[in-house]
């Protein structure tokens, strides 16, 4: 089967999308309102865009009403977040943060989340991430206006912060970080049961 894609609805489009790029690795981003409300919400549009400087991105997209989601619109205001890695025991937690609540409210309070000061920004950090990365704002780059489409958002990174435990001298152990991928629809995948391969 094959699918002219200037043929299909938004919501096929976003179907075919987020349900053939998998697993999508999570970024739980903590954020803070210059009123000092904090934000939590997750965004699996994400990954490594360079090593070297260090940077990371996601992608909002964009809601019908055209106006940017809460990160996206603190991220602009205060330059700073927190991108949190999720685990299977920060699972539930992570999805009850995605819930559209108003800006002055808080996920943190929400969904009950054990958070801490960060290292070198403002946002909260998640107490029981194994993994965040502390980032300042670096650019965002706009696909299109359209309901659906996508804003990039390049995060400078500032600080890692790793689990003592899952730190090694090869890097972060695989066997431990338990990190959680997300599938199409509602589904995600563990990643406990992998396999190693030496590179050629
Ligand atoms: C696992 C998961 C991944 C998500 N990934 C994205 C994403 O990549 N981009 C996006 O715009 N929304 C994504 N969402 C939806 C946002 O989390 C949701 O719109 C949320 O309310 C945004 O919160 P905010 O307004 O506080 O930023 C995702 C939701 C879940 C549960």
């Amino acid at each position: 089967m094959n699918f002219d894609i200037t043929e299909l609805s938004i919501q096929d489009k976003y179907r075919l999308l987020s349900g053939g790029v998998t697993p999508r690795p999570i970024a739980w981003i903590s954020t803070r309102s210059k009123e000092g409300i904090d934000n939590l919400a997750p965004y699996s549009f994400f990954t490594v865009a360079s090593c070297n400087p260090p940077v990371l991105l996601y992608t909002q997209v964009a809601q019908r009403s055209g106006i940017d989601k809460d990160t996206l619109q603190n991220l602009s205001e205060t330059g700073e977040c927190v991108v949190n890695i999720v685990n299977t025991d920060l699972l539930e937690k992570m999805n009850a943060t995605s819930a559209s609540i108003s800006i002055d409210k808080s996920e943190f309070d929400l969904a009950d989340v054990r958070h801490n000061n960060s290292y070198v920004v403002s946002p909260f950090s998640v107490t029981d991430s194994p993994i965040r990365y502390e980032c300042t704002l670096r650019e965002v780059i706009s696909i299109g206006d359209l309901p659906a489409g996508g804003s990039i958002v390049l995060l400078d990174v500032k600080s890692v912060y790793v689990r003592d435990d899952l730190y090694t001298d090869e890097g972060i152990n695989q066997e431990l970080i338990d990190s959680v991928g997300k599938m199409g629809g509602d589904s995600y995948s563990p990643t406990t049961n992998y396999v190693a391969l030496n590179r050629p």
